[in-house]
């Protein structure tokens, strides 16, 4: 398949420190990814950003995030997730896969 969820459930293990989805997830170090792609960046209620992430003016799309996930601190100049990045396009899309299971609750 092009994209494994379940795969991406074990690419998620890279973002759980710092971020929850599921029902009920709480923000963390960063805010909650339920519902991600649709939202708005910035827009998690109860979370403080940083006003790079607020004010980048993006959507997240799978096209948006992909992007942004190969290199967070390139994508957006000032953010405060201090987050390498992933480089393997596999990985991005089975991590996109498992983040879309989670609607917003
Ligand atoms: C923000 C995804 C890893 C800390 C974000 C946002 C996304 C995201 C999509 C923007 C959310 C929004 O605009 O509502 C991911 C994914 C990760 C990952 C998929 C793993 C592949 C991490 C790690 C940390 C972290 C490991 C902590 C070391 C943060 C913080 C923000 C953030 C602090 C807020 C950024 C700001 O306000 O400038 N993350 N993240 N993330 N993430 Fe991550």
């Amino acid at each position: 398949v092009a994209q494994d969820a379940q795969a991406g459930k074990r690419v998620f293990n890279k973002c759980s420190a710092c971020h929850a989805v599921g029902p009920n997830a709480p923000n963390k170090i960063g805010p909650q990814l339920n519902g991600l792609f649709g939202r708005t960046a910035g827009s998690v209620e109860g979370y403080t950003y940083s006003p790079a992430n607020k004010q980048s003016g993006i959507t997240w799309t799978e096209e948006t995030f992909a992007n942004y996930i190969k290199d967070p601190r390139g994508a957006i100049k000032g953010t405060k997730m201090v987050f390498a990045g992933i480089r393997n396009e596999q990985e991005v899309r089975d991590l996109t896969a498992y983040l879309r299971s989670f609607a917003a609750d």
